[in-house]
């Protein structure tokens, strides 16, 4: 939406004197930082809507807490507190209940306090949520409401969701495009033709702004010539400069990220060239070392069946040592023995008569 910021939105804010706004959406504070400038500048107020911001709410506030309230919500929850708005811009939950409720809800206000129907801009009018639901957090849709979805992408002329890619694949997207309570398009045009509340202007570039006129303003001098430019041919000409500028900055940053991704995608194949040569080596080195592991264990067990030989050889001299000792003979014998050892010079005990 804040593409749209210094070309439509701001003229028209000023034109009608516009001095509480509703931004409701506030992702990266894109808008927002005008919408609080602007309300400083004016000396306005901003009511600005989001769950789950990605912006720095805390020192936004901080610098423009005079001029603005910020509300960690949900527009459902919001809306019904807060007083009535000049103008509201609306770039929350795309899909045909949430936009459909959040104008009943201006409604609702308008009715109450007697302020009439604030003017209303709502980003994403053209394709993809046109005319296709999306739901950020889907339980917060009530199920009678709610299109089949997935979290699959999307490309233009095509009613299915893709298998594979497609922009915004990582959103819960309507499974269909089109067909009744399906989309943002959709919600308003329901809305403005079950309220007559006023009429509905689109331009339908950077996903379609559209811009809801009540019926209070219809002949506003300042704003129908804010509006009609649009229609103009000098107007046209500056939404397709707008568009080509956008065009040629989206193309030149995705060359960059091409020629980021195809150095990134060299870096990691010749990184992964050297780690699969340091793996052979290794493979190498681990299987020499298996090698000489087995036959270590080889000789092992060959050393190990040797000393059991030996340990048996031993067993048996033993046996026969001990036959020997305990035979008559060697008995009988004994005193030749000792005789012997004697006459050697040896002490009686050489001569073997023990075991
Ligand atoms: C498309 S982004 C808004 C972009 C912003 N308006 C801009 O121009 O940069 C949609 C934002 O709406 C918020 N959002 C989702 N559901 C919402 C809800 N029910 N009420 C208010 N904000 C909601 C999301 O958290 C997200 O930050």
């Amino acid at each position: 939406m804040f593409k749209f910021w210094s070309l439509v939105i701001e003229p028209i804010l000023r034109a009608i004197g516009a001095r509480r706004l509703v931004e409701i959406g506030v992702d990266s504070g894109a808008c927002t930082r005008h919408l609080l400038e602007y309300s400083a500048a004016t000396g306005g107020h901003l009511d600005y809507i989001d769950p789950a911001p990605l912006f720095e709410v805390d020192a936004a506030q901080a610098r423009y807490g005079a001029f603005s309230t910020f509300h960690r919500c949900t527009s459902l929850e919001a809306l019904p507190r807060l007083s009535a708005a000049d103008v509201v811009l609306i770039d929350g939950d795309h899909n045909w209940y949430t936009v459909h409720r959040e104008l009943e809800l201006l409604a609702e206000k308008a009715a109450e306090t007697g302020t009439g129907f604030p003017l209303v801009l709502f980003h994403d009018v053209a394709w993809p949520y046109g005319r296709r639901d999306l739901y950020y957090a889907p339980e917060r849709v009530p199920v009678a409401h709610r299109q089949p979805y997935a979290q699959k992408g999307m490309r233009p002329g095509v009613t299915e969701l893709l298998d594979k890619g497609g922009l915004s694949a990582q959103l819960c997207n309507a499974l269909r495009e089109g067909g009744p309570r399906n989309g943002v398009l959709t919600a308003v045009e329901d809305f403005v033709e079950e309220s007559k509340v006023g009429t509905l202007q689109v331009i339908p570039i950077l996903y379609g702004l559209g811009i809801l006129v009540p019926k209070r303003l219809e002949g506003h001098a300042a704003l129908t010539a804010e509006l009609q430019r649009w229609q103009s041919e000098s107007g046209l000409k500056v939404l397709l400069e707008l568009l080509e500028r956008e065009r040629t900055v989206e193309q030149t940053d995705l060359q960059g990220e091409i020629v980021r991704l195809n150095a990134l995608h060299e870096t990691l194949a010749r990184r992964s060239e050297e780690l699969s040569k340091l793996l052979q080596v290794e493979h190498g080195a681990v299987l020499q070392q298996y090698a000489e592991s087995d036959r270590l264990n080889a000789k092992c067990e060959r050393l190990a069946s040797e000393a059991e030989l030996h340990r048996q050889d031993r067993d048996r001299l033993r046996a026969e040592l001990d036959l020997i000792h305990s035979s008559h003979t060697w008995r009988w014998t004994s005193f030749v023995r000792t005789a012997s050892a004697i006459l050697a010079g040896k002490e009686p005990w050489h001569a073997g008569n023990g075991k």
